[in-house]
């Protein structure tokens, strides 16, 4: 059986779902909703019910799902209108404003017993698993440092993002997915957030982040995004990952990830100090390793996509799995997301869980 599904919110991310749906033999789009009506015009299927009313799409019985992808500000009132209609419901990131709003949400979607989800769709991207699955594996030894980084060129920020009202600024936009991602990955309580927070070229919004999470587990985690730089070499600057260990090194650039682990097979902790000539002059600690102790591996293949984000979603409606993104994570990133903007202000680290 055809799970039937819903679109609200027809402009970039709603034409993305439609097209993922309809490539997945057990699910369909059967209507779509957008307040400008103009937008629907290019859907795929021809004959699909359209409307500029929310409240006509949530009324329709054959529905089992709808798709939230109206901007932000939205966010809230569309899913408890859904909700209370009954109507199971993925929204799109970041799923509210605020913590408040995200439990205002809740509460309804508790109520109304309906499924929810948040589609953080990037933690199927190649760039993190491939990270994931170094750290994952435990031969990095103690990992102290993981680096996630973001970079765009010459401050191309769009459309509604670019406004306040809106739910606009790059820590609601990518911040979400990176945030997401790292706390997907570290299983460890955040002792405390230090955060740089700015609008560089934008007025009312931010276009650069640099977060750092401490957490419980020793691991110091860097989230740096930035849509204002300026250089000529897109692939490197698209994607970092670095991740630091004591007995290993993981870097990677790009998403689909280009780099490295590296091992030694020998520590020079505590040796005469030996002085090679490098650019910079004569050093002792950082010139190049000797011949033969440093040993790279490539990284490890791994084989994902964001199609799985609906897979697993449509198999945890049939009970076979469980979503893969719960609501107490979600209202963590947001949490994490506060305190983010709470350490920009104050200029100074502050306490997290
Ligand atoms: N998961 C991802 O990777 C990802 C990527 C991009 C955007 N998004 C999210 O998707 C959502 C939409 O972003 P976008 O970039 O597609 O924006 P967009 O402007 O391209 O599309 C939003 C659409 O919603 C419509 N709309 C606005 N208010 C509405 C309302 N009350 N009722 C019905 N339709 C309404 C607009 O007319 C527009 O067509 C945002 O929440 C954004 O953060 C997620």
């Amino acid at each position: 059986m055809k799970i039937k599904f819903g679109i609200i919110g027809f402009g970039f991310m709603g034409h993305i779902h439609e097209k993922t749906l309809n490539s997945i033999k057990n699910a369909e789009v059967v209507a779509l909703c957008d307040i400008e009506e103009n937008k629907m015009k290019d859907a795929i299927n021809k004959n699909i019910i359209k409307t500029t009313s929310v409240d006509e799409i949530v009324n329709i019985k054959e529905i089992d799902t709808v798709i939230i992808s109206v901007n932000n500000h939205f966010h809230k009132e569309v899913v408890i209108k859904a909700a209370e209609k009954g109507k199971n419901i993925i929204c799109e990131k970041p799923a509210a404003m605020s913590v408040k709003e995200f439990d205002e949400m809740t509460e309804e979607v508790k109520k109304a017993g309906v499924k929810f989800t948040v589609h953080q769709q990037r933690r199927f991207d190649v760039d993190f698993r491939t990270a994931k699955e170094v750290f994952d594996q435990k031969s990095l030894g103690n990992v102290y440092t993981i680096q996630s980084k973001l970079y765009g060129i010459n401050g191309n920020m769009h459309d509604w993002h670019v406004y306040k009202k809106y739910g606009g600024g790059m820590l609601y936009d990518w911040g979400v997915h990176l945030i997401d991602q790292m706390l997907f990955m570290v299983d460890s309580k955040i002792k405390t957030i230090f955060a740089d927070l700015r609008n560089v070229i934008n007025e009312e919004v931010d276009d650069y982040f640099k977060v750092l999470l401490k957490f419980e587990n020793g691991i110091t985690a860097e989230i740096e995004l930035g849509t204002y730089f300026l250089a000529d070499k897109p692939k490197w600057f698209e994607r970092h990952w670095f991740i630091g260990g004591d007995k290993g090194t993981m870097y990677s650039d790009g998403f689909e990830p280009e780099g490295k682990i590296a091992r030694t097979t020998r520590l020079l902790q505590n040796v005469p100090g030996k002085t090679t000539m490098t650019a910079s002059g004569p050093t002792r600690s950082f010139g190049p390793p000797a011949e033969g102790v440093l040993i790279t591996e490539d990284l490890p293949k791994v084989n994902f996509e964001h199609i799985m984000f609906f897979e697993n979603y449509l198999n945890a409606l049939e009970g076979k799995e469980e979503l893969l993104v719960k609501i107490p994570e979600v209202r963590r990133v947001l949490a994490v997301m506060e305190a983010i903007r709470e350490s920009a202000e104050k200029g100074k680290s502050v306490d997290f869980e």
